[in-house]
């Protein structure tokens, strides 16, 4: 019998760090053990969801919130976010430019599912966070990769921005800081975005899922210097809350003319069908949003030792070389062989995966043009445990 058809669409998906984990599922099969630093989660390492989220959905479950949720998203919630950002990033936004999500993820597609027609073009950094890529083609449109600088920290290249602007560019894609570079982008380069996404009426959508783990300077939101320019902001819970499982993020329209009411009417529409976020989760995210704060400095204070020490124990091995972050909780290294004794970076992480059980997600898994030659690492494992990474890596390497 004949297989049935599928989408050229969906057969085309590709997720670099979720792809990998079926090799190293199939090593534990056969019984070896496997360490894995390659998923951005720091629920799944030692950090835990703090108690009273905890309790505040159980409270929520207990007490009938079980029912579906407004479509975009709770009142209360979407006035708990406007607080949130009004204090934490000075931004001003009210609760009708909110949009609740289930995750940032959702907020991606639902955006480009909203903006993209077939050719238009999103300028994306390079490396990027990939589903920025992998939405931009399912709705046929064309991700363009703007070079960011790896001798500058991974600075976004605004010389190289301006270059690739043509008649079909639509957005700019700011991710602050960044996965999976780790940079933190400072006030005057986001202004230097914005102005130029101004001169050619482009839309800026603003990732800041991390605006809250940075080690040493201040996350500036797109936003809050925006001024007149409209844009599209980006968060979450999963990663400053520690409740990636719960599936919960939000949209907001920095829009001071109202031109971007006809894409948050369209969005409005598509979280429709796809009916609510998950309400009992809503109900705690507004708790979340409004308690206690303080789990937020314990962990950026733990994540720094580990950053820290990341960061100079892959310097200290031959062939490999790394930035500092200054946000977010990923090392970008750089492989230097790849080209000569690897063919290309998946095959240099194999070749780790297979020799010494320690999962790193191809640095090509971010973009091709910018991401190739690197692997990424998180540092959200217990210090015993890269510590046992990476000193595999360095005998590895040694070979
Ligand atoms: C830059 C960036 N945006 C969005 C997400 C996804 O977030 P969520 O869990 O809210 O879907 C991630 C997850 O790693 C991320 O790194």
């Amino acid at each position: 019998m004949r297989a049935f058809k599928v989408s050229k669409r969906a057969k085309s998906i590709e997720y670099a760090i979720r792809d990998i984990i079926g090799f190293a599922k199939n090593l534990e099969k056969q019984g070896r053990k496997i360490l894995y630093l390659n998923i951005g989660d720091p629920v799944k390492y030692d950090f835990d969801t703090p108690k009273h989220i905890k309790q505040a959905l159980f409270d929520a479950v207990n007490s009938g919130a079980n029912w579906y949720a407004a479509s975009e998203g709770e009142r209360d919630l979407k006035e708990s976010i406007c607080e949130k950002e009004k204090k934490v990033n000075g931004v001003d936004i009210t609760p009708e430019n909110v949009i609740v999500t289930a995750g940032v993820s959702e907020g991606i597609h639902l955006l480009m599912a909203a903006m993209i027609e077939k050719g238009d073009e999103v300028l994306i950094p390079g490396p990027t966070y990939p589903p920025y890529m992998s939405y931009v083609q399912f709705f046929e449109g064309t991700p363009v990769a703007y070079r960011t600088i790896e001798t500058e920290n991974w600075q976004p290249d605004i010389d190289d921005i301006r270059a690739k602007i043509s008649k079909s560019t639509r957005a700019i894609v700011i991710i602050n800081p960044n996965n999976p570079s780790g940079a933190l982008y400072d006030e005057k380069t986001v202004k230097q975005i914005l102005d130029i996404a101004g001169e050619h009426n482009l839309l800026v959508l603003s990732d800041e899922i991390y605006d809250r783990i940075v080690y040493e300077k201040k996350f500036v939101s797109t936003s809050h210097i925006a001024k007149d320019l409209p844009v599209v902001g980006l968060n979450g819970f999963s990663k400053a809350y520690l409740m990636t499982g719960w599936r919960l993020g939000y949209l907001y329209f920095h829009d001071t003319a109202g031109r971007l009411n006809e894409l948050k009417e369209c969005i409005e529409k598509e979280t429709r069908i796809r009916l609510s976020a998950c309400t009992p989760v809503q109900k705690a995210g507004a708790v979340a949003l409004r308690g206690p704060q303080d789990h937020i400095k314990s962990m950026v204070d733990e994540l720094r030792k580990r950053r820290d020490f990341s960061w100079k124990r892959l310097n200290e091995i031959s062939g490999i070389s790394c930035t500092k972050p200054e946000g977010a909780f990923y090392v970008f290294p750089k492989i230097e062989q790849v080209g000569s004794r690897w063919k290309n970076d998946m095959e240099f992480v194999l070749d780790v995966l297979n020799n010494t059980g320690v999962l790193f997600v191809p640095g090509s898994g971010f973009g091709e043009k910018y991401g190739s030659g690197h692997v990424r690492a998180v540092f959200c494992a217990p210090l015993g445990i890269m510590q046992k990474a990476f000193d595999m890596l360095e005998g590895f390497m040694k070979k």
